[in-house]
């Protein structure tokens, strides 16, 4: 009987030899983890359906930004949870708003931490949908004006990349002269270009308590089987200033993230959004599979997909076991 010549499983014999030749490496410094901001003092109310992850009061959320920096996470992204919400989404935009407050706590705190703010106005407006509504759906443009307010604002409150969510069309070259005419030239955008209308949200909605009161988000947000689609969304943003690009969720959508490297030459982060983690979560819990692995083998797969950074909610325990 011939013998195999070529032999993949010499190269699989042993844990030194797999780490010799492993063509994607996990950093802490690869990962932003998502926090919630919310009024009040010595908050720390964990969100049933994401188990470790809380709504946080400011306080907390400094505590949180140390032990980050401590474990050497890339960032954190924050999203508010104002106790008043309006028509008028006036929340998102106000100096005094939970997050421009929470901005300043880190950045005194921690000022070497990158913070990365959320700019939406779902968390902040009373029918929880991303922007003004006119006749039953969102109105592009009058939104467009909230978004680069609220991005302005983050950038006064010394936010070191604001990220656009809402899928509004021009919203990320409103924003970046938005920040231009403000003084703040210097500060990035990472648009979420490539946003799906998913499913994957659910948690998120609870934790945030963003639920659109009615309909759905599919009139802005992006329809699941468009590719092509997303790739004209990125160039859009691109070429209406955006620094880095996103795509949301990561692994339903691995192929969407490949497409978005190979295409384009800028940073690309991939958003491991809630009902990713919480699918895991719920499976360990059960017995059903092994947290530690599934977290793992998750985060690499959307870093070998070509994601450079992601946002995870396993930041904290994947940067711990990554030592
Ligand atoms: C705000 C926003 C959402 C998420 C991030 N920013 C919710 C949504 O679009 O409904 C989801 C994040 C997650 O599920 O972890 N627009």
């Amino acid at each position: 009987m011939p013998f195999p010549i070529q032999r993949p499983r010499r190269l699989r014999s042993s844990e030194s030899m797999r780490r010799l030749v492993r063509e994607t490496i996990l950093e802490p410094a690869d990962f932003i983890l998502p926090l919630f901001a919310v009024e009040g003092e010595g908050i720390r109310k964990e969100i049933s359906s994401m188990p470790g992850n809380y709504q946080l009061s400011i306080e907390e959320i400094v505590k949180e930004c140390e032990e980050c920096a401590a474990l050497g996470i890339g960032g954190v992204i924050l999203f508010g949870i104002p106790d008043h919400k309006d028509e008028e989404a006036s929340g998102a935009y106000d100096d005094e708003g939970i997050v421009q407050r929470t901005v300043r706590a880190i950045k005194r705190s921690v000022p070497n931490l990158l913070v990365v703010t959320d700019v939406c106005n779902c968390e902040y407006t009373s029918h929880g949908h991303c922007g003004k509504i006119v006749d039953g759906d969102v109105d592009n443009d009058i939104s467009l004006g909230w978004l680069a307010a609220a991005a302005v604002s983050h950038a006064r409150a010394g936010a070191d990349i604001v990220a656009p969510s809402d899928m509004m069309d021009g919203r990320v070259g409103a924003i970046r002269a938005g920040l231009d005419q403000a003084g703040f030239p210097k500060v990035p955008i990472l648009s979420y270009a490539a946003k799906y209308a998913s499913v994957f949200y659910g948690p998120f909605r609870e934790a945030a308590e963003s639920a659109p009161q009615f309909g759905d988000r599919r009139s802005y947000q992006m329809d699941p089987p468009n590719a092509l689609e997303a790739m004209r969304e990125i160039a859009l943003d691109l070429e209406e200033g955006a620094d880095m690009i996103m795509v949301k969720p990561a692994m339903p959508y691995l192929d969407i993230i490949r497409m978005a490297k190979d295409r384009f030459d800028v940073p690309l982060a991939a958003y491991q959004v809630s009902g990713e983690f919480s699918m895991i979560m719920a499976a360990a819990r059960n017995g059903w599979i092994d947290e530690q692995r599934a977290m793992m083998e998750s985060l690499v797969g959307i870093r070998r997909a070509g994601a450079d950074f992601i946002l995870t909610y396993f930041a904290k325990p994947a940067a711990r076991l990554l030592g």
